[in-house]
């Protein structure tokens, strides 16, 4: 497995790759990896001749009150799991190889990140969107896998391919969840016991609403009371938002449709925890 620190390293590597003739499967990731990140490298790995994992904890993407400085890490680990899973080459630059003194290009989409986590948190889908297109060109990717549990990164990345003309095609990851339901997280790392117990809230939230929703129970507001309530029942929790929207354009509905996402974000104690689901009608 080949590690690369520059931009020149990892293009110069792709580049002979590709010269041989080879594909390349890529999965970004802010590194602490876990179950979920590995989920996406087996996605990756028969799709494609090499196997690419950046480690990058992307500044540009978390607001001044938020945990970039607190941000789990642990390299070594990562690198192990990397080469069990197969890939053969991981991207570590730093954030002066990313963004020298000089950087001033920013990529950012009109509509999608209005929605959801966009509402608190303005500066994050302009900061992954320009670091996933900074990746793109360096390591040339033909696939790319992205975790499913941050579905508006998702879809902002699948809407900025084809909006960029990116010739790579993205793939989601189902979600990975612990026994009890918890979608898994690098930031599950920051929550003591009591707050790891009232953590379920999120998947059992969820649950609630699938189950309302087949008794037959159409109107989101009512959806999102109840929802609200029930996580609140849980200690050290606070509601970022519960929403009910199109999955497509991520805009909220007032009754539920077809097919409408179920998205959340809550903070338990100093976690952000985020989690969604897709219901569809029958
Ligand atoms: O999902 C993540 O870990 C990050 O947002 C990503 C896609 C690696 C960009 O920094």
């Amino acid at each position: 497995m080949d590690i690369l620190k520059t931009k020149a390293d990892m293009q110069a590597w792709s580049a002979a790759k590709k010269k041989q003739g080879k594909t390349i499967s890529f999965v970004p990731t802010m590194g602490y990896l876990h179950k979920g990140h590995v989920s996406l490298l087996e996605i990756g790995k028969p799709l494609s001749d090499e196997l690419v994992l950046s480690i990058f904890v992307n500044p540009t993407q978390f607001g001044p009150n938020e945990d970039l400085d607190a941000y789990p890490s642990n390299i070594q680990n990562d690198l192990d799991l990397a080469q069990q899973a197969g890939v053969t080459a991981v991207f570590l630059p730093d954030k002066n190889e990313m963004y020298g003194p000089d950087y001033q290009t920013h990529v950012s989409l009109d509509h999608l990140p209005q929605y959801l986590c966009g509402r608190s948190r303005p500066v994050h889908f302009g900061g992954v969107a320009t670091v996933v297109t900074k990746l793109f060109n360096i390591v040339m990717p033909d696939v790319a896998i992205f975790g499913k549990k941050d579905f508006q990164q998702l879809a902002v990345i699948r809407q900025m391919v084809e909006d960029l003309d990116f010739n790579i095609r993205i793939i989601g990851g189902e979600i990975i969840r612990e026994k009890d339901g918890l979608a898994m997280s690098s930031r599950n790392a920051y929550l003591t016991p009591e707050q790891r117990a009232s953590a379920v809230c999120l998947s059992q939230a969820i649950r609630l609403l699938k189950q309302k929703v087949a008794q037959g129970i159409r109107s989101v507001p009512d959806l999102i009371r109840e929802a609200e309530a029930f996580i609140l029942s849980f200690d050290h929790t606070r509601v970022d938002y519960i929403e009910l929207c199109d999955p497509k354009t991520l805009e909220p509905v007032e009754t539920v449709q077809a097919e409408t996402l179920v998205a959340m974000a809550v903070q338990v104690g100093k976690s952000r925890l985020i989690d969604n689901a897709l219901i569809e009608l029958a």
